[in-house]
C-alpha cells in the first residue's frame, strides 16, 4: 500500500480550549508531518520521528503553512447556492422570495447534479471536507448530494427536506410521501461509503403536525441518523409557529411532542430561546447551531454562545449557505467573533479552531474519524496560508505567536488562504 507523507507546521485539537492559556488542548509541531495511508492517518508527530516510520513514502512539503484537520460546516443548504446574497428580506419574506422559487428547480435531476458538482468545489475550495446539508424536498436532489459525495470519497451528512405545507407547488410533499422517500433514501445511504443520513424537517412553518409525527417515527426507527431542522431564528417565525402549533409550550416544544429531540438533534439559528427550552435543550442533550454570517444578513439576532455552553449545552457551528454570505469556516469565525463581542464574549482563536474541527466532530459524535489528525482518523485536512493576501502578509510580519496567527486567519482568512484541501488522502484543489 503506497504511502504519503505531508510536512507542515501540524495543529491539531486533543480537548476544548479553556482560555488563552490552555496550550494543553492541542498537539503542535513546528516542523511536523503526517503520515498517511489508504486514506487515513497512519501517524502525528515531528517530521524525523514520524519519517523514521515511514518506508519510502513520497513527501509532500507544505511548509511553512499549517496543516489542520478539514474544517466541518455542520448546517448550510445545498439548493441554495444561487440564492446567496438575495437582496433585502428578512428570513419568511426572503424564503418565497428567493428561496422557494429556486429550490423548485431541483426536481430536475440534470440540474441538481450540475450544482452538486459546483457545490462540492466551494467546500473543498474553502477547507470543508465534512458538512451537514439540507437538500431540497425532491429525491433528486438527494441522489445527487450523495453520488457527487462517494465519487470524492467525502464523508457528508444530509437529507430530504420534508415540507407538506405553506410552500408553493412544486416543492410539497405529504407526511406519508415525504416518509416513504425519506426511509428510502435511509436504506440507500446511510452507512454507504462515508454518507450519513440527517432526517429533515425543514421547520415547524412548512410541515404539518402529521409529517412532523411522521418523521419522529424515522428517527425511533433509525436512531443512528441525524435529525436536522431550524428553531427560533426570527421574531415573526417564532409568532407564526406559534399560532400554527397553539397545543405547544413553546417552539421547541413542537418538535418535542413529535418526538424529534435527541442528543443527534441540530437545530439551526436558536437565537430567540425561552428559559423551558434551554432547559430542555442542555436535558436532551440536542445541539443548537450558530450560524453567524446568515444570522446577520437576515437580521435575525445574536446568538449567546457562553449562555448555552453555561448549562452544558454544545452548540455547532456553520455558514448557513445560502442565508449565509460565505462558504468559509474562516469567515463564519470572523463573524461569529464580532456577533460574540457585541454580548462580551471573546472568542479565542484556540477556541474558535477547536470549533471548526474537533469541536463540530464531537457533537456528531464522530470525533474518531474527523476533526483531529489523531492516527486513524481519515486524512481530511487543510492547508493553510496565513499570508495569502497581501494585507495579510504585512499583517503577518508582525505576528509572533500560534495563536497570533489563527486570529489573522479567521479575520481576515477565506477561500485564499486555503493552500490545499485533502479529502482522504488526496489532493482536491487544482
Ligand atoms: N428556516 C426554514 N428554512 C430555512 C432556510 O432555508 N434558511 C434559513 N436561514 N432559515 C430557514
Ligand atoms: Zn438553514
Amino acid at each position: 500500500m503506497t504511502q504519503k507523507l505531508l510536512r507542515g507546521r501540524v495543529l491539531s485539537f486533543v480537548a476544548e480550549p479553556q482560555g488563552p492559556e490552555d496550550t494543553d488542548s492541542f498537539v503542535y509541531h513546528e516542523d511536523g508531518a503526517l503520515l498517511i495511508e489508504a486514506g487515513k492517518i497512519v501517524a502525528m508527530g515531528g517530521y524525523e520521528a514520524v519519517t523514521s516510520k515511514a518506508g519510502g513514502a513520497e513527501v509532500v512539503d507544505h511548509r511553512p503553512h499549517l496543516l489542520l484537520p478539514g474544517f466541518i460546516d455542520l448546517h448550510l443548504h445545498f439548493p441554495q447556492v444561487q440564492v446567496i446574497a438575495s437582496w433585502g428580506t428578512q428570513l419568511l419574506d426572503w424564503l418565497n422570495t428567493y428561496t422557494f422559487p429556486a429550490e423548485v428547480g431541483f426536481a430536475d435531476a440534470a440540474h441538481a447534479n450540475t450544482m452538486a458538482r459546483a457545490f462540492y468545489d466551494q467546500l473543498i475550495g474553502h477547507g470543508t471536507t465534512t458538512a451537514m446539508a439540507y437538500c431540497s424536498v425532491h429525491e433528486a436532489s438527494v441522489e445527487a448530494y450523495f453520488g457527487e459525495a462517494a465519487r470524492r470519497d467525502m464523508c457528508m451528512i444530509g437529507g430530504k427536506v420534508l415540507m407538506d405545507r405553506n410552500s408553493p407547488d412544486g416543492l410539497l410533499d405529504t407526511a406519508q410521501t415525504g416518509y416513504d422517500a425519506s426511509k428510502r433514501l435511509i436504506e440507500k445511504w446511510h452507512g454507504q461509503s462515508r454518507a450519513r443520513y440527517a432526517i429533515t424537517p425543514r421547520f415547524a412553518i412548512t410541515s404539518t403536525p402529521a409529517q412532523l409525527h411522521a418523521a419522529g417515527a424515522l428517527v425511533a426507527e433509525y436512531p443512528e441518523c441525524f435529525i436536522q431542522t431550524h428553531l427560533s431564528e426570527n421574531k415573526a417565525e417564532i409568532a407564526y409557529t406559534l399560532d400554527l402549533y397553539p397545543q405547544a409550550r413553546d417552539y421547541l416544544d413542537v418538535y418535542q411532542m413529535a418526538g424529534l429531540v435527541t442528543e443527534k438533534m441540530f437545530l439551526g439559528h436558536a437565537i430567540h430561546l425561552e428559559a423551558r427550552e434551554i432547559d430542555a435543550l442542555s436535558e436532551m442533550g440536542a445541539h443548537p447551531v450558530f450560524c453567524p454570517t446568515s444570522n446577520l444578513f437576515l437580521g435575525s439576532g445574536l446568538f449567546d454562545h457562553s449562555g448555552l455552553k453555561a448549562r452544558g449545552i454544545q452548540s455547532a457551528i456553520a455558514t448557513d449557505i445560502g442565508a449565509g454570505t460565505s462558504y468559509s469556516m474562516l469567515q463564519t469565525l470572523n463573524e461569529g467573533y464580532k456577533i460574540l463581542q457585541l454580548q462580551g464574549q471573546a472568542l479565542h482563536p484556540y477556541q474558535a479552531f477547536h470549533w471548526i474541527t474537533r469541536g463540530n466532530a464531537m457533537t456528531l459524535g464522530m470525533q474518531n474519524e474527523i476533526g483531529t489528525l489523531e492516527a486513524g482518523s481519515a486524512a481530511d485536512l487543510v492547508v493553510l496560508d496565513a499570508r495569502a493576501t497581501s494585507a495579510m502578509d504585512l499583517r503577518m510580519d508582525a505576528v509572533t505567536t500560534l495563536a497570533q496567527e489563527l486570529f489573522v486567519l479567521m479575520m481576515m482568512g477565506d477561500d485564499r488562504a486555503v493552500a490545499q484541501t485533502y479529502v482522504a488522502g488526496t489532493p482536491q484543489k487544482a
